[in-house]
């Protein structure tokens, strides 16, 4: 698997909401090769502080060499992003980690909530780029309208006719969590889809039941603190279904696993 370590311009700076950013920055070597689901390292200062790269999703991979991330600001790292400007550079690594499966279905259901939506956007483009492009019902949850409605827009864009959105204080969509919308969408008949999901581990948790209740097969993008992204410092482990003591690592055996790989504590 192809990886790189390079030194990337910021092309790009949009301000979503007061804490959410899409940073567009001038990657050729890792666009080339990127797939739906990976993700990068970046260093978000020049100096020792933050010591750690910071992971982020791949949200689009889009022409002239360009990837961009998607991320909300939590800490230091993501304050520092959230500060940087158009012109300046960042050190990247990647792409990294193990993508979603585009493998033939009849069709895909995508499930994001909150950040977990960044990558899913790519993944619904590459899905509509196949030569036989399978039925696409995208569903996205978030908190409140604010933090879904320019990512919804960006969907529609894309020409997805089937998205179906839920906000926890029902600002937007359903009055409630994003997973309670599967079995409405996949309940009519779905043996032959595949649900795609990245977001919280509680929404990830409820949406592998779902499948679970539904024979649906199910690939699952999962988070975890990550301190090297390269699969040295083990500090990424999550216990793997059906083994007593067994772990996946979730740099180098995920960050998209099956859904029945997971022990889901
Ligand atoms: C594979 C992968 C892909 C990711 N993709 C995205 C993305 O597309 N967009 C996005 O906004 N974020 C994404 N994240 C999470 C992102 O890496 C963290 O939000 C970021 O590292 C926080 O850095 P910080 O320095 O701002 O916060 P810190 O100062 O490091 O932490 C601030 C707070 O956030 C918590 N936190 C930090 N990292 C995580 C995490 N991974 N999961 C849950 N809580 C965390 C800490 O416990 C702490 O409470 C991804 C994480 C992984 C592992
Ligand atoms: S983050 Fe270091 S091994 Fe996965």
């Amino acid at each position: 698997m192809n990886q790189f370590q390079c030194q990337a311009e910021i092309v790009r700076m949009e301000h979503l909401t007061s804490d959410i950013v899409r940073m567009t920055l001038q990657a050729p070597d890792i666009a080339a090769c990127a797939i739906p689901g990976q993700f990068i390292m970046v260093k978000a200062g020049e100096g020792c502080d933050p010591l750690l790269r910071r992971p982020f999703s791949i949200h689009q991979v889009i022409g002239n060499g360009r990837v961009q991330i998607l991320f909300k600001v939590l800490g230091k790292g993501t304050r520092l992003l959230a500060g940087m400007r158009a012109g300046m550079a960042l050190n990247l690594v990647g792409p990294l980690g193990r993508g979603f499966s585009l493998e033939s279905r009849e069709g895909f259901c995508l499930v994001g909530g909150g950040m977990g939506i960044a990558p899913l956007y790519f993944l619904a483009r590459e899905l509509q780029r196949l030569s036989r492009p399978p039925q696409l019902v995208v569903l996205l949850g978030a908190r409140t309208a604010a933090e879904l409605a320019q990512l919804a827009e960006d969907f529609r864009e894309l020409g997805v006719r089937e998205l179906h959105l839920a906000t926890d204080d029902g600002s937007l969509g359903h009055h409630g969590y994003v997973a309670e919308l599967i079995p409405r969408q996949l309940g009519r008949g779905g043996d032959d889809w595949q649900l795609c999901a990245c977001g919280p581990h509680p929404m990830l948790q409820a949406v592998a039941k779902e499948a679970k209740s539904l024979s649906c097969p199910c690939q699952v993008s999962l988070e975890t603190m990550m301190a090297c992204g390269i699969s040295a410092c083990l500090g990424c482990a999550i216990p793997r279904a059906g083994l007593s003591g067994a772990y996946l690592h979730v740099c180098k055996d995920g960050p998209v696993f099956d859904a029945k790989e997971v022990a889901w504590l």
